[in-house]
């Protein structure tokens, strides 16, 4: 089994797509370890998006991110990084397939609808940032 973070962001959660999103998570067999509803702090988005921080669309990725409320989640299924990235499909709406949630929900390359973990490290990376002990969290 492998875990995946994912984000329902903001332009998302604003529009009500939530309810939708996360029953598509449990329709395609992952297991909800976790999950918060909160509006995240600009640190809070720096931290997250560090890698970003020279990019030219980083200023605007923390507004975006720091909008409104999301949804931070702690995935778990059989290959569930690539699986999740799989459901969203491509960064940029337009590029992503037909019946991806990206797709189906996003709107531009930012306001994308959901953020996935790329690689074992960056999930485990994420997951510990924002969610402490999963394990005696989850509901066995
Ligand atoms: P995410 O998967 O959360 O990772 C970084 C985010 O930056 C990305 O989704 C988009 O929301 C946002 N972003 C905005 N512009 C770009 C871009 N040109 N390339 C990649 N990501 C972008």
């Amino acid at each position: 089994m492998e875990r995946t973070f994912a984000i329902i962001k903001p332009d998302a959660v604003e529009q009500k797509f939530s309810g939708k999103i996360i029953d598509r998570i449990e329709q395609e067999g992952f297991k909800i370890l976790s999950m918060r509803k909160t509006r995240l702090t600009r640190v809070e988005a720096e931290g997250f998006y560090a890698v970003h921080r020279e990019r030219p669309f980083f200023n605007d990725l923390i507004s975006f991110m720091t909008s409104g409320p999301v949804v931070l989640l702690a995935l778990e299924a059989e290959g569930a990084i690539l699986k999740w990235r799989g459901v969203m499909g491509e960064t940029d709406p337009a590029k992503a397939p037909e019946g991806s949630l990206r797709k189906q929900f996003g709107t531009n390359i930012e306001r994308n609808a959901t953020h996935g973990s790329d690689a074992p490290e960056t999930a485990a990376e994420e997951l510990g940032y924002f969610f402490r002990n999963i394990d005696l969290l989850e509901a066995r």
